[in-house]
């Protein structure tokens, strides 16, 4: 018996990139003295306020089905939300709840893209959109988003990556690893040769709300845009629910109508209760968990700085630092594993996520700040004792 081309397909991120991470849960099972820095979450709770209204709707009764695209009420919270912080123009029937970007950017792929088609994505691209993208059979073009160029999209380029197979550009803004927010210029050039080449956009907008320096532009609000863009976005970061699977796909009606057929065949709904908690957390202001995030960024950035021979990226958003550790000589696969073998902290190989980060590692600030300092000693201690004798001269 054998399993489908699917299963291999979906297969493709490598697992070997999380291999540390798995090592360094395990371990901190144990009781381990781990620091783990390799994942996008952080340790702050969900206000309790949410989780109050999870736990009255559960005894409320909200324990049955519900409607497959997501409560007209949560929906209604989306559509605000977009249309209050972004200047989106959007109604509750462009809205369809999902469980989390992750699975609002597989019916994204889903839903837009067939075996031989083509599809531009942006790279460095967050790790699962290799095997979500190549799931559907369609072909990954990559939209070099090169070092020289801050890690911004080459765009004088995008137009040389159109074929007659290309249907669909997809991005995410501001960017998993590298916390880079695309600037006016760079979202109105890909607008425009989407709208020329009549080509569909998903962004991924997970991180919006958590921008320190610059401003958060939705490509769907540009001109002509919102007919072929697919927004797509979460309360994972913004609100600390990772665990909580609450996001969305906003999109025009043609993509909500097939997005709810979606959803009957995959999730048949999210539940309720969760629903009734995500409006609740859509009504909360999120500057304070922004400004935490930033001080802690901050931290990082004030400890590594301190080091003159310590090369690293500075974010503009998000909730990770890229770490150049070539000075060692080790691969960044190879250091991930030193790193964890000698000081139990765990972080991510972050050339997982694109060729251009070779020699970098990606490390998680959103952490208690005892712990974050803690791991970022630990990380220093091994960068001095593992530098080269080359690089002290
Ligand atoms: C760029 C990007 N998109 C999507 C996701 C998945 O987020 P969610 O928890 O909303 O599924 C992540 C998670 O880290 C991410 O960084």
């Amino acid at each position: 018996m054998k399993l489908s081309a699917f299963s291999e397909r979906i297969s493709l991120t490598g697992a070997s990139v999380w291999e540390t991470h798995t090592r360094a849960i395990l371990a901190k099972e144990r009781s381990e003295d781990v620091v783990v820095m390799s994942v996008g979450d952080n340790e702050v709770d969900t206000p309790a306020i949410v989780v109050n209204a999870a736990i009255s709707a559960l005894q409320r009764g909200d324990t049955h089905y519900s409607p497959v695209e997501g409560k007209k009420a949560l929906r209604s919270a989306v559509a605000d939300r977009q249309n209050r912080l972004f200047g989106l123009n959007v109604t509750p029937s462009n809205v369809t709840i999902t469980a989390g970007t992750q699975n609002a950017l597989f019916m994204a792929a889903s839903l837009l893209l067939d075996p031989g088609d083509e599809v531009i994505v942006a790279d460095p691209m967050y790790a699962t959109y290799g095997a979500t993208l190549s799931a559907t059979g369609a072909k990954i073009v990559c939209l070099q988003c090169p070092r020289e160029n801050g890690f911004l999209p080459d765009v004088a380029k995008l137009e040389s990556l159109v074929t007659n197979r290309t249907k669909a550009i997809f991005f995410a803004t501001p960017v998993n690893p590298t916390g880079v927010v695309f600037d006016q210029k760079t979202l109105e050039k890909i607008a425009d040769v989407a709208i020329r080449h009549d080509l569909w956009v998903v962004a991924d907008e997970v991180y919006s709300e958590l921008i320190f320096e610059g401003e958060h532009l939705s490509i769907a609000t540009l001109p002509d845009m919102q007919n072929r863009c697919i927004t797509i976005g979460s309360l994972s970061k913004s609100h600390s629910m990772t665990g909580w699977r609450a996001g969305w796909a906003i999109g025009p009606e043609i993509f909500s109508s097939k997005a709810a057929a979606f959803c009957l065949n995959v999730t048949y709904g999210l539940p309720g209760f969760i629903q009734e908690a995500a409006i609740v957390a859509l009504q909360l202001d999120t500057s304070k968990t922004r400004q935490l995030y930033q001080k802690r960024r901050d931290i990082a950035l004030k400890k590594l700085s301190a080091l003159p021979n310590v090369k690293f990226l500075h974010p503009q958003s998000g909730m990770f630092i890229l770490l150049c550790v070539e000075q060692t000589g080790m691969d960044s696969k190879t250091f991930v594993r030193a790193l964890f073998e000698q000081t139990k902290v765990s972080v991510l190989d972050a050339q997982a996520f694109g060729e251009d980060l070779r020699g970098m590692v990606r490390i998680n600030f959103a952490l208690d700040e005892q712990i974050l300092e803690d791991g970022l000693d630990r990380i220093i201690d091994f960068l001095g004792k593992n530098e080269k004798p080359m690089d002290k001269e």
